[in-house]
């Protein structure tokens, strides 16, 4: 078989630029030697191995979990189907960070859900002064955002773990994410290759926004005065963000389209920062040091409103056995400061692995969901 034939055979089930990618891949050759000569004959190997990857390809199968790579930024990433392909879009999200790095002395940056490390990454080498810290709950991605940075020598500090658990008690200049965002029954899923890619890295709750919801509410604590909250979306995810972010406290929150115009990155900053107060360091060592913990009115046998009784209710019935919980009615400073600490009005507050995760609405929200108790499960196993 001649590069010609292999192609010509190809091209009855591929797209054509796919077909050519692969032959380049499977026989080492090079574009120019497919225009050049195209009677080059191909070996058996090749040709074995070029057909195999047609008919993977023809069955749905992303182009570069066969390849083993795919370009960002016009650098080159290893992938595997531990982790997203990488997405043009996610370029907005590096220029707007790049911008608001601009001119700072020596920025401390954290990318939220690393996968292969592509903005991690990227942000390291075109912003050589920012020290970059980067968490995935996902240990195959962290492995493979690992090897990209060994390979292209960037210095990316890698940690394993859920949200801003690996980075407990630590503040940045600015927090970057493309968390996943689409939701758990959207059509979509089925098409376009997605059925290949880690569910983790594309799904988030009935409504595509329990991700989003969790950076947000955590991100303040983990901000210097000024610092900056950056994150991908869905088109349709703008106004809701913007609001999310206005309600948790942050300012001037703005969205971004990608090159085809639709909204693809919310951000805002967060004035006051992550200094504390005395009452706050209590509360913020109260919440880091214990895996699950309710603010709430009276305690778990006693609890002194219904919003706090249900609460109870919720986490014994995810099996909760390790709860701590804080009476607010005992402690008027923490009654008070508990409400700033989050950005929340209300009491109870639930916090997971050092994180605000929600009012009671929120919680029987994620209880029917299934989400709460997945999210707990990820405690009782680490
Ligand atoms: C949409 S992918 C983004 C990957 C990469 N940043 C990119 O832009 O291509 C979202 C990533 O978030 C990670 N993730 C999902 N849930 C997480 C959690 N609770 N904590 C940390 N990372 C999480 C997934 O494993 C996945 O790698």
């Amino acid at each position: 078989m001649t590069l010609f034939e292999a192609l010509t055979a190809a091209r009855r089930t591929i797209d054509r630029l796919d077909a050519r990618l692969l032959l380049q891949h499977a026989t080492g050759c090079s574009h120019n030697d497919l225009l050049a000569r195209p009677e080059t004959p191909v070996s058996t190997t090749d040709s074995q191995q070029f057909m195999a990857w047609v008919e993977r390809r023809a069955s749905g199968e992303p182009l570069a979990y066969l390849v083993g790579e795919a370009q960002f930024r016009g650098r080159v990433f290893e992938v595997s189907p531990a982790v997203l392909i990488p997405r043009p879009e996610t370029e907005v999200l590096i220029a707007l960070a790049l911008e608001r790095l601009l001119g700072l002395a020596a920025p401390r940056v954290l990318d939220l859900g690393t996968g292969s490390g592509i903005v991690a990454i990227t942000l390291a080498l075109e912003c050589p002064a920012a020290a970059v810290v980067a968490v995935d709950l996902a240990a195959g991605a962290i492995s493979v955002a690992c090897a990209n940075a060994r390979r292209l020598r960037a210095p990316v500090d890698f940690r394993e773990g859920d949200w801003f658990a690996p980075v407990a008690g630590e503040a940045f200049d600015l927090i970057v994410a493309n968390p996943p965002y689409v939701a758990a029954g959207d059509p979509h899923l089925t098409r376009d290759g997605l059925p290949f890619e880690p569910q983790l890295a594309l799904t988030a709750g009935a409504d595509g926004l329990a991700c989003i919801r969790r950076i947000v509410a955590g991100a303040s604590n983990h901000l210097k005065p000024g610092g900056w909250l950056l994150f991908e979306h869905a088109h349709d995810q703008g106004a809701v963000s913007r609001n999310l972010l206005t309600a948790t406290g942050f300012q001037s929150p703005a969205t971004f389209p990608d090159l085809a115009g639709s909204d693809r990155v919310s951000l805002a900053f967060f004035q006051s920062g992550a200094i504390m107060s005395d009452v706050q360091q209590r509360i913020h060592s109260t919440v880091t040091n214990n895996p699950v913990v309710l603010y709430m009115k009276g305690d778990a046998r006693f609890p002194q409103c219904g919003f706090s009784a249900t609460s109870v209710q919720i986490l014994k019935a995810c099996g909760v056995s390790d709860l701590v919980t804080v009476n607010v009615l005992a402690d008027e400073e923490i009654r008070n400061g508990i409400k700033e600490y989050a950005n929340w009005p209300t009491i109870p507050q639930l916090y997971i692995n050092g994180e605000f995760i929600g009012g009671c609405d929120i919680m029987k929200e994620m209880y029917q969901s299934g989400e709460l108790q997945q999210l707990l499960e990820t405690v009782a196993q680490a």
